[in-house]
């Protein structure tokens, strides 16, 4: 483990620096007081077991997540405080209390055990942002089963991939859900994803919208039929820390999604600790979130951060902009919002409609704001603080990833608010050593770019990736040997602050959602008139980056306006709407290296019109120039 040298580089110095400090110094002893605020069946006998690179976190002591999110509540006195104020993007409402929670957790974990699911199964959750869809996530770790929530806007075969991979028994969904005013068709697409699934026995249907759907006789069940029979309480499962609570599928460098497998104990006292560290919850507050769950920031920070604090949280529906672009002010007014969460991206895009619709309503009720999933510009920044915050609210940017199952680097107002600086997430959290390295993986110097690190392992961290342990030490502990690598640039300023400056990889963050150019790239392969494609990020105003594609046609196929209209929704369907490349360019190359790969550097300096830089590997430099001369082409038509 590295030497402790925050002192040295960091000026502020307060009630944090101490506290982070002391949380290095005795890592164990100080996680095993974070730990014992949590309950557990049994008690650890070791807090940490490092085979590098895997780790397992409190290790012999058992729990399960359902008991300490719901159990524990009702419990006590916050048996009847609402868990759940949810909005349906039509208007609809309902507060679930912590005892309504429990009482439909426990008849779902019923329902499941009728269908035959066993601990150590996995359950699938296509769903759309309804409390059903937290209640089966609760009722799946209730009993011990491994869930994997697949987001609602995803298309049907990333749905059957994710199925597939994780060889699920039963799968969750609804008949549709709302978003803009259109009903999306969630039945329909998983019918289409479980031709194709065999390890599917039984589906669950939940009626959101109450539409006419197919449902197959023997395979699928409606929710409300079942839960007519299910029994009131179900004993939750007595887990090993280290049992697979959920897989969540991810982004990377290559066109297969990665299995991100999150540990029951582990994760769930870092989301705990997180949650108060970060968000200074006290239970006064109204939490919102406004992150899907089929996120990994909802799974943290809807589900089991709020809940296993005993929080109020705020659930959304829909769009933020339906029917108007004040929805979100007005839910923040109609339920007296304390603590906002969101993107960088729906802070761009709600300032683009002008001050006057939060305006038209009373905000005063915030008191902290939040930000996550991209680098958050100074403009946005102080949008935020000002219009939205009114000047009185600290913004905490989290800087974390699905692998890392909670927040590493943000602002933490419950332990002592360091000065903020827009745009710098600060510093790590305790019991995080994040550093910036340059390409040897030695310290980069203060103000100079470098790859950002972890240099010891966090309770909330992956495991594994599922089913594949090689691929793990592969990507995440083989960049720099021993250290946890997260693919993002950093720059540490001269006051020791952390910048997280964007992916050093293959990876997009497009409206804040992370995608694989190579997914996007094998998508428009699969279409028959493309030949190869090289995909990049092209930096965008609001959705922080956009999607261009580069394409060359196989013969007998010509450019033309249908085939990019066709391409666009192609991809759509092969991965979802979130994946639908902003411009397409047709050229007769793609810039390759002499051994024949594609040169993504080249692209993307294009794309972006920055530097090519060195380009002597090219196998043909005049493709350079074509791809320059589309870019040039299309800021002719934009013009
Ligand atoms: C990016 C989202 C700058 C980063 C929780 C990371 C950020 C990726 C920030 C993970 C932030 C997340 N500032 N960049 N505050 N938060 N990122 O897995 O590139 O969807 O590696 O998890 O988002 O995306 P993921």
């Amino acid at each position: 483990m590295g030497s402790i040298d925050v002192e040295a580089r960091i000026i502020p110095t307060n009630k944090y620096l101490e506290f982070y400090k002391r949380s290095l110094e005795d890592g164990e002893k100080f996680w095993s007081e974070v730990a014992s605020e949590l309950v557990w069946f049994r008690t650890w006998d070791k807090v940490l077991e490092w085979d590098p690179p895997f780790a397992k976190w409190f290790v012999g002591g058992r729990l399960n997540a359902s008991y300490n999110t719901v159990d524990r509540h009702v419990k006590g006195w916050r048996k009847n405080k609402a868990a759940i104020i949810w909005e349906g993007e039509p208007g609809d409402r309902r507060v679930l209390t912590y005892a309504d929670l429990y009482r439909e957790v426990n008849k779902f974990a019923s329902v499941l055990l009728k269908l035959g699911v066993k601990t150590g199964d996995r359950v699938a959750i296509y769903m759309p942002m309804v409390p059903e869809l937290p209640i089966a996530m609760l009722a799946a770790a209730r009993i011990g089963a491994t869930f994997t929530v697949v987001f609602s806007g995803f298309s049907s075969s990333a749905l059957a991939d994710r199925i597939r991979d994780s060889e699920a028994k039963v799968l969750i969904t609804a008949d549709g859900g709302y978003r803009r005013g259109r009903v999306i068709q969630l039945k329909e697409i998983a019918d289409e994803a479980l031709k194709n699934c065999p390890s599917i026995e039984h589906v669950v249907v939940y009626r959101r919208v109450g539409r006419e759907i197919p449902m197959k006789e023997g395979r699928d069940h409606w929710w409300h039929e079942l839960m007519k029979d299910a029994e009131r309480y179900v004993e939750p499962v007595s887990l090993e820390s280290t049992h697979p609570l959920y897989i969540l599928y991810t982004s990377g460098t290559t066109g297969k999604p990665k299995g991100v497998v999150h540990s029951t104990g582990g994760y769930l006292v870092y989301v705990y600790a997180t949650q108060r560290w970060v968000f200074d919850v006290r239970d006064d507050d109204v939490y919102w979130c406004t992150a899907d769950i089929g996120w990994v920031t909802g799974h943290s920070y809807i589900v089991f951060g709020p809940l296993t604090n005993g929080v109020t949280s705020v659930m959304y529906e829909g769009a933020p902009d339906y029917p108007a672009p004040d929805r979100w002010w007005e839910i923040v007014e109609r339920y007296g919002v304390t603590i906002l969460y969101t993107t960088p991206t729906a802070i761009r895009a709600l300032m683009k409609f002008g001050e006057e619709y939060p305006r038209r309503h009373d905000l005063s009720t915030l008191r902290l704001l939040g930000t996550v999933g991209e680098p958050i510009n100074p403009a946005a920044w102080h949008w935020y603080y000002n219009v939205i915050g009114g000047g009185r609210c600290p913004i905490v940017d989290t800087w974390w990833q699905t692998e890392t199952g909670g927040i590493l680097i943000s602002p933490a107002p419950n332990i002592g608010l360091v000065p903020l600086k827009p745009g710098s997430a600060t510093f790590p959290l305790p019991g995080i050593e994040a550093d910036v390295v340059d390409e040897q993986g030695k310290p980069a110097k203060l103000g100079e770019k470098g790859y950002l690190v972890i240099k010891r392992p966090w309770p909330g961290m992956l495991m594994t990736l599922y089913k594949d342990p090689e691929r793990y030490k592969q990507v995440y502990w083989s960049r720099f040997p021993g250290i946890y690598y997260p693919g993002d640039y950093a720059m540490r300023d001269k006051d020791g602050y952390f910048w997280l400056l964007g992916r050093a990889d293959e990876v997009l963050k497009v409206a804040g959602h992370r995608l694989g150019t190579i997914e996007i790239e094998d998508a428009l392969i699969s279409h028959p008139a493309v030949a190869e494609a090289a995909v990049a990020g092209r930096p965008d105003p609001v959705k922080g980056e956009a999607i261009i594609a580069f394409v060359t046609l196989k013969q007998g196929h010509k450019p033309s306006e249908e085939l990019t209209k066709e391409l666009r929704e192609h991809v759509r369907r092969v991965i979802g709407p979130i994946a639908t490349p902003e411009e397409i360019h047709f050229v007769s190359m793609l810039p390759k290296t002499r051994s024949g790969k594609i040169m993504r550097r080249v692209i993307k300096a294009v794309a972006t019109g920055a530097e090519i830089g060195d380009v002597t590997t090219l196998e043909d430099e005049a493709s350079v120039e074509e791809v320059k001369e589309a870019i040039k082409t299309l800021t002719r038509k934009q013009q």
